[in-house]
């Protein structure tokens, strides 16, 4: 079944055939080529005055890394991320070099996890990312200093059938129609909320 997106004008398929999966390959190994090519992709995003605030903390499957993101997920995705291959928190630093605050360091984090993520799509594999999860458990775990924000985890790995999934609820999410608000509710000019009128 497709998941890809539905769109009024044509988008490049990495970006209309990227999708968030919660059923991934409990077999599947990640390369160490593949691995380093995703990590590239999200060291080379733009930052504002390449200051690059991100940072990753990456486990692969069955080392203490992995267990130790694992852990600090909310039990919702614990169940079923732990099949991923590889997974990744993304932290970033939240204050310059003179102490003050960075305004864009979690937009330009953000940036460069959406570049993993078409990267990964592009190695022929899937990403999730997650916002539920125990920040304190993380820093607890990794020893994060002060002044670094732990933003998300990513799951990342090989696709699996849905019905792999452990429950009723998280199969039925898994096949549902992906949606997004209309162009007309999102894209404005002249006014706030005033439709572009494009698409
Ligand atoms: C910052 C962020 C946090 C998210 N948190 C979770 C999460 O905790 N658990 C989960 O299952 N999905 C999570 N998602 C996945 C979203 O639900 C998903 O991206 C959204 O429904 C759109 O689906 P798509 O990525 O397949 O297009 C998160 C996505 C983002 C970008």
């Amino acid at each position: 079944m497709s998941r890809s997106a539905v769109t009024s004008a044509p988008v490049h398929p990495l970006l209309a055939e990227r999708w968030s999966p919660r059923s991934f390959d409990p077999s599947y190994e990640i390369t160490d080529g593949q691995l380093a090519s995703l990590l590239e992709a999200a060291r080379w995003a733009a930052s504002a005055r390449n200051i690059q605030p991100w940072r990753f903390i990456v486990g692969r499957r069955g080392d203490e890394t992995y267990k130790a993101v694992h852990n600090a997920l909310i039990g919702f995705n614990q169940v079923w991320a732990g099949n991923a291959s590889v997974l990744i928190a993304a932290v970033t630093a939240e204050r310059l070099e003179d102490g003050s605050p960075n305004a864009t360091a979690a937009y330009d984090t953000g940036l460069a996890v959406a570049q993993l993520t078409v990267q990964a799509h592009a190695e022929g594999l899937h990403a999730h990312q997650m916002g539920g999860f125990v920040p304190e458990r993380l820093a607890a775990s990794f020893d994060i200093p002060e002044g670094f924000r732990p933003l998300a985890v990513i799951a990342l790995g090989a696709l699996a059938e849905a019905d792999r999934l452990p429950d009723e609820t998280l199969r039925a999410r898994e096949t549902e129609t992906r949606a997004r608000r209309p162009l007309d509710e999102t894209f404005f000019a002249g006014s706030w909320q005033t439709p572009l009128g494009i698409g």
